[in-house]
């Protein structure tokens, strides 16, 4: 029998399952990514699956421009054992599609991140900038088409991807195409910052896919709003369907949940174990408020730390009895608002230590270096988890942190992340822009009698993990080669 050359399932995202670094030697090694989506894409039973994503550096570019069509070969390494392909794309365009369009527009405008009297500008270098989004999603389409088995499935990924369910269409009418956004949904007058075109090519890149899944009603109800009133299209808000031009796409709700297996066992292990001991080292007897993000401007961290000052201000009991941990990983630094913001992060800790701080006491501990494992440490230690987005498609820390916790975990949650729509019964809610409401809410979470709180955190637990990434992706490919 010929070996099979096309897949009958792929799936498609800006960031793969490996990213490439040079080793001393020279050599490429290859490193697994982390995330849900690995996680998820792990239970494909099917030899034959494809990951198609874009090189995102020159290491990865080596590695692509090494293999045929950029097919790596990843022979027992561990990505769930499908083929990756990586696309080789050229920089200035993968820096208009990422940079440009999908990092700054797209996702200042799901976040409502634009300080609109001065951004956005839709100019000419933004046309130019669009024009580059469009090529790097074409790059994809064509990528998935020449890939595809026919009748395949294909799960395509987040807003770096919005125009390929319809491009793939167009080329291959006979596929299953999904769309999943991993971010919110701008509501309606918001999207309507975009001009025509581009408003346009974005909803319609989206119905080009048999379904489109979101993490939660009201990121779905959203997009329906703008298909309904941007493109006039017909939404039946019972079913959860858009139609427009004659052809109708389903929308779905999945909201992906903590790895529970995954994270109990990398939580105990050995370099975790050291970690926490070195924390419990700095912290002493003290009470511990953690928070663990990217660097990310709708992460909120800035008020955060406002937040935390008033409450040293306003409640002196606290003074050397607290210890605030601020993990903020470095993100996309290519971005001037992001490394302005990750300035201003900075300098809001460093005031707060110097209001506060005395020979025994630091009361924030901001680390900025990439480490899961500490970060899994700060998880089992925290009496209080604050995660205050502006706005988030789910936010995970939210999830990982009950199912990661010794001895029971307050959590603080936004009102905004996609998360609060499963743990709103058990978490304390805040409005992220109110600075003296989140402090307050860190007082209520750290005067939590222990007996509330592990209660409270074995609920949170347990939503957290009702859908595995397992589950949730496998739930998505059965409703799209059902439907
Ligand atoms: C968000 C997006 C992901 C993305 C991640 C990290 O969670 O939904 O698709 O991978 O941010 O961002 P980066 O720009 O580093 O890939």
């Amino acid at each position: 029998m010929a070996e099979q050359t096309t897949a009958r399932v792929l799936v498609a995202s800006n960031r793969g399952p490996v990213a490439f670094r040079h080793a001393p030697d020279g050599s490429l090694t290859p490193r697994r990514g982390g995330g849900g989506l690995v996680s998820g894409l792990s239970a494909i039973d099917d030899p034959h699956a494809v990951w198609v994503c874009a090189a995102l550096g020159e290491a990865d570019r080596a590695a692509a421009r090494q293999s045929p069509q950029g097919r790596l070969d990843l022979a027992g390494f561990d990505v769930g054992g499908q083929a990756v392909r990586m696309l080789d794309i050229d920089p200035v365009v993968f820096d208009q599609a990422y940079n440009g369009v999908a990092n700054s527009t797209l996702w200042f405008l799901h976040h409502q991140l634009y300080n609109t009297p001065t951004a956005p500008a839709f100019d000419q270098a933004a046309a130019e900038r669009w024009a580059g989004f469009r090529e790097y999603n074409e790059a994809f389409a064509a990528a998935l088409a020449a890939e595809a088995a026919p009748g395949a499935a294909v799960l395509v990924q987040d807003y770096h991807l919005t125009l390929v369910p319809a491009l793939l269409r167009e080329r291959r009418p006979d596929l299953r195409i999904g769309y999943f956004l991993h971010t919110p949904w701008a509501p309606v007058d918001y999207f309507r910052l975009l001009p025509d075109e581009p408003a346009a090519a974005v909803l319609t890149g989206v119905l080009g896919a048999d379904r489109a899944g979101f993490h939660t009603r009201r990121w779905a109800e959203a997009f329906a709003d703008c298909c309904e009133r941007v493109l006039g299209a017909t939404v039946d808000r019972a079913a959860l369907t858009v139609t427009f031009q004659g052809r109708t796409t389903a929308l779905g709700v999945h909201p992906l949940g903590a790895d529970a297996e995954f994270l109990r066992e990398r939580a105990h292990r050995a370099d975790v174990d050291e970690r926490l001991a070195a924390l419990k080292a700095a912290v002493g007897e003290r009470r511990t408020i953690v928070r663990v993000d990217r660097t990310e401007l709708s992460k909120n961290i800035v008020r955060g730390l406002q937040a935390y000052l008033h409450l040293l201000r306003t409640r002196p009991e606290w003074h050397d009895r607290l210890v605030h941990i601020a993990f903020a990983y470095p993100s996309r630094q290519d971005l001037a608002e992001y490394r302005d913001y990750t300035a201003a992060v900075r300098r809001i800790s460093e005031e707060i230590n110097a209001e506060f701080g005395t020979a025994t006491w630091q009361p924030l501990i901001l680390q900025v270096e990439d480490d899961f494992a500490r970060s899994l440490a700060a998880y089992r230690l925290a009496d209080v988890a604050l995660v205050n987005p502006i706005r988030d498609g789910m936010n995970l820390v939210a999830k990982e942190v009950p199912v990661v916790s010794e001895a029971g975990c307050a959590l603080v949650l936004s009102r905004e992340a996609g998360a609060w729509a499963e743990l709103a019964e058990d978490a304390i809610g805040i409005n992220p822009y109110d600075v003296v409401g989140t402090a307050e809410a860190l007082h209520r979470g750290l005067t939590m009698p222990a007996a509330e709180r592990t209660e409270r955190t074995k609920r949170l637990a347990a939503a957290a993990t009702a859908l595995s990434p397992q589950q949730w992706f496998l739930d998505q490919l059965a409703a799209l080669t059902a439907s």
